[in-house]
């Protein structure tokens, strides 16, 4: 049984009803956060904690982040759960009409859930390259996922795990996580900007790289430097870091098999899960 918060009140899943007049519905004027509970413990809480409050001011919505993350202790409480992910959803709320503009007298949907997850093996994977159709504004978490959603898709017919985005050949990010490459002893991802998400894997990763004392540069990738990279992974709270051995267009990365230094990196993020 899924258990979720809604509105600060845990209940079934099923019990859960949300009006259709709901701006997240109707214009997807909303916010989220995805996170990983590892061994009952909420990884980098803090860290998503603040997140989510810049996305809240990226859309001029105000609800109290503390008692979102009180209610998400009790959901988790009532789950039983220890390893699981869990998902927050904050839209501006259901008003009488349907209109662009901001309604003044609404109140805010606030909605949890927790489901039972373990991160799986992490198989190395195949990205298609493709140009990034979304919008400018990534660094907010949005819940207006339509060109993620499409892109991930597109990546799924070609039998891919991901979609790498560029523009005009410039990496951003990748349809649900972030981009890195590891080329001559230099871990790279693209720098943080309005263009893509400030992953918390990603943040979490580059402490772990400066603390084995790996250089790190985070200046822009073009997209022709994946394929001449000894290995490229994405990262994302539910995928951890995945390795991709080959993109289309562009063909095999490095030997076509993730090197001893991503494994090094990959060994060093499991042990933080799992001894936060
Ligand atoms: N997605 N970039 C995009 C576009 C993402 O959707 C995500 C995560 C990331 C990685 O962020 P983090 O390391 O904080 O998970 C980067 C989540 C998992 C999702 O939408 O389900």
């Amino acid at each position: 049984m899924t258990w979720c918060a809604l509105n600060g009140t845990l209940m079934r899943l099923e019990e859960a009803a949300i009006s259709p007049m709901d701006r997240g519905f109707l214009f997807g004027d909303g916010v989220y956060e995805v996170l990983a509970l590892v061994d009952g413990v909420l990884r980098a809480r803090d860290l998503h904690a603040a997140r989510l409050t810049q996305s809240l001011r990226g859309i001029q919505l105000d609800v109290s982040v503390d008692a979102i993350f009180d209610s998400m202790d009790a959901l988790i409480e009532r789950s039983g759960l220890s390893d699981a992910k869990l998902y927050i959803q904050v839209t501006r709320g259901a008003a009488p009409t349907r209109e662009h503009v901001f309604p003044t007298t609404i109140e805010p949907t606030v909605f949890l859930t927790a489901s039972p997850f373990t991160a799986g093996a992490l198989t190395p994977s195949r990205a298609i390259v493709r140009p990034d159709i979304r919008w400018h504004r990534n660094s907010i978490k949005s819940v207006s996922l339509l060109g993620n959603v499409l892109l991930a898709e597109e990546a799924r017919q070609h039998g891919a795990a991901e979609a790498i985005l560029h523009r005009d050949g410039e990496v951003t990010e990748a349809s649900t996580s972030n981009v890195f490459l590891l080329a001559a002893g230099v871990l790279r991802t693209p720098p943080l900007s309005d263009a893509i998400l400030p992953g918390i894997t990603r943040h979490l990763v580059l402490e772990l790289a400066e603390a084995h004392g790996l250089a790190i540069d985070e200046s822009p990738v073009m997209i022709d430097e994946l394929t001449a990279a000894e290995t490229v992974f994405v990262t994302s709270s539910t995928r951890g870091l995945l390795p991709i051995v080959a993109i289309e267009p562009g063909g095999v990365i490095g030997d076509g098999i993730p090197s001893p230094q991503f494994e090094n990196l990959q060994n060093a993020y499991q042990a933080l899960l799992h001894h936060q």
